[in-house]
């Protein structure tokens, strides 16, 4: 089984190297735990790897996400002047005449690359009315790109209730992989600590426990030998 590195030291040793390759894995998490910078870094890291990459933005605009990577020390200028990472902003404004584009167009430049990022997946679904829409809808989504190979991650809020599920829930069940990003507040020495686990990757013996994190100025660093 090949695997495709995130990047992120300490991620890639909870998972025993990385994500397999081709699968389809959701990072959960509330807002500002960091879930874009690990999706940024996975982009980053198969840049420098000679990947070709999507980043697929519902929310931030290129030149946001060129400055947040510049920050962080990641210079993907160059890239996206070579054509290897295609920047793509989806406006939620007219989101529902882009969905076509998405489902017809798309799926064949996802064929030509190894890496993609939809950040956030959850305002793809927030357009449906009805749950049984949104239900198909991504899960043909979700099968379009299965076919195509392409190793993916879906950025994803966590669901007001219950932070350990997506918004919707239904990315949970397509997805082949869950990573959990969870802030924890320890009220008597009054801190905050993140914490990341994966809580699901399918054909993968990876690590089951939880882990503390920080986003440190070169990026999102996993402390994978310390026990939370
Ligand atoms: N250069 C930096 N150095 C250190 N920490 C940073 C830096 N940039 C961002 N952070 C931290 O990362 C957090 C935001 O990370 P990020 O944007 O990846 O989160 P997110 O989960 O995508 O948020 P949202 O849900 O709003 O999209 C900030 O709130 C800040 O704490
Ligand atoms: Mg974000």
């Amino acid at each position: 089984m090949e695997n495709v590195k995130i990047g992120i030291p300490g991620l890639d040793e909870l998972l025993i190297g990385g994500i397999p390759k081709g699968h389809i894995v959701s990072v959960l998490g509330s807002p500002g735990t960091g879930k874009s910078t690990l999706a940024l870094q996975f982009t980053y890291e198969g840049l420098k790897s000679g990947d070709n990459c999507i980043y697929l933005s519902l929310e931030e605009s290129e030149e946001d996400i060129t400055k947040t990577a510049e920050m962080f020390g990641w210079h993907i200028q160059p890239y996206i002047d070579n054509g290897t990472l295609n920047l793509i902003r989806l406006s939620a404004l007219n989101i529902k005449s882009t969905i076509d584009r998405v489902e017809n167009d798309l799926p064949r430049l996802f064929k030509n690359s190894q890496r993609l990022t939809i950040d956030p997946i959850t305002l793809y679904e927030m357009i449906y009315e009805s749950e049984a829409e949104r239900r198909e809808s991504i899960f043909n989504f979700a099968k379009n790109i299965k076919e195509t190979g392409i190793t993916t991650l879906l950025v994803s809020e966590a669901n007001n209730e219950n932070q350990f599920e997506s918004k919707y829930g239904n990315i949970d069940y397509i997805s082949d992989g869950i990573i959990l990003l969870r802030r924890i507040r320890q009220q008597n020495l009054r801190l905050v600590t993140m914490v990341i686990e994966v809580s699901k990757m399918r054909r993968v013996d990876h690590s089951k426990e939880i882990r503390p994190y920080n986003i440190t100025r070169n990026g999102m660093v996993v402390h994978s030998a310390e026990v939370f």
